[in-house]
């Protein structure tokens, strides 16, 4: 109740300061009279949805709602998304929004914006210890569940079949969440001995080069054997199959993914991966844009009533009002639906040796 009045409080301070700065915001207008929010993207090499989907469906989101979204992306370089956040506050944008490379840099921004009083939104990463007015994101817990669940269904018929798994950064909570949920479905199966987990491990900033490697070095450990691999997303399994290839073990071990890529979906095609999780971003990018508006207006009742779970942020002991989107499994049968539902091109993946597979599927 405490952490939840104080939350209210600086909220509302915030966004008193906000509508007090409204009155001189030439410099937050662009030129054509709309005022600008300010949107600032992690990465691009650790998965291909933040250019390929984020950017292009929050500017589209935040158009519809009337405003001009600066997105920039801080290419994996805390210093240039600190700098990115400093100029964006310089700016006065109306709301920040911001998907964190870690908590440390996002919890940084987050307190400089609320001291110029800027309202912050934490997009798609939670930073833990950190002090964003709302969260939008997935339910990533579930995410990893469908991951696990799909793995298992995979391997049913293999008892004692050898699981590696390739995690996302140790500093990215999503990561956290998306093993938590893996596990909710694969530990009853470790602990029966249904499933052997060979490693479980983190790898670093999500590299995906690194997770190839390190999945190299424990199926050389393994001496040579798996029956399947958790890949957290599909820049990690796209690594992982390179090696199975080199192995001759392609498309004979199931490997999971996450975000519904087009490399990730033609692996699919091809038998090579088993599965991805198609988070549908344009309804997280409608969701950060809906709060951004009205926060910007400084209606909280409107952000409120949009906010309508909590995730909990452990390392500052508090819930964050909170946006949290259903993802879905995609096998093979799925492909389609993504493809109809306008986020991949059947002409990006039905080609050279893909094309084959799309006509019996109805992909066109
Ligand atoms: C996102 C995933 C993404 C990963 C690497 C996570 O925080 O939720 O969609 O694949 O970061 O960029």
């Amino acid at each position: 109740m405490r952490t939840k009045l104080l939350g209210a409080v600086a909220v509302s301070i915030a966004l008193v300061a906000v509508s007090g700065c409204g009155s001189d915001s030439s410099s937050t207008n662009n030129a054509g009279g709309s005022p600008t929010v300010g949107v600032i993207l992690p990465e691009t090499a650790t998965s291909a949805r933040w250019e390929g989907f984020d950017r292009p469906m929050l500017q589209k989101a935040f158009a519809a709602q009337g405003f001009d979204a600066d997105i920039e992306n801080a290419q994996g370089d805390v210093q240039k998304f600190s700098s990115l956040a400093d100029g964006m506050i310089a700016q006065r944008v109306k709301v920040l929004v911001i998907a964190a490379i870690n908590s440390e840099v996002g919890a940084a921004v987050a307190r400089k914006a609320h001291a110029a009083g800027i309202p912050t939104i934490d997009y798609d990463r939670l930073s833990l210890g950190g002090s964003s007015d709302y969260y939008v994101s997935f339910d990533n817990v579930k995410v990893g569940a469908l991951q696990g669940t799909a793995l298992a269904t995979a391997l049913h018929d293999k008892p004692g079949a050898q699981v590696i798994e390739i995690e996302g950064a140790p500093t990215d909570n999503n990561a956290t969440l998306f093993t938590q949920g893996q596990h909710q479905a694969l530990q009853p199966l470790y602990d029966s001995g249904a499933l052997k987990l060979v490693h479980s491990q983190p790898i670093d900033g999500w590299e995906n080069q690194k997770g190839g490697q390190v999945f190299e070095q424990l199926l050389t450990g393994n001496g040579g054997k798996v029956d399947g691999v958790v890949a957290a997303n599909d820049g990690l399994a796209g690594a992982v199959i390179t090696v199975l290839k080199k192995n001759g073990l392609n498309g004979k071990v199931p490997v999971t993914g996450q975000d519904a890529t087009a490399d990730g979906l033609k692996a699919i095609l091809r038998g090579d991966q088993y599965m991805t999780v198609f988070k549908p971003i344009q309804e997280e990018a409608a969701a950060a844009a809906n709060l951004a508006a009205a926060l910007a207006k400084g209606d909280k009742a409107a952000a409120d009533a949009a906010a309508t779970g909590t995730s909990h942020d452990p390392k500052g002991n508090r819930d964050v009002k909170s946006i949290l989107l259903e993802p879905k499994t995609v096998t093979k049968a799925e492909v389609k639906q993504v493809v109809d539902g306008g986020y991949v091109k059947a002409s990006d993946l039905c080609s050279g040796d893909v094309a084959a597979a799309c006509g019996p599927l109805g992909i066109s």
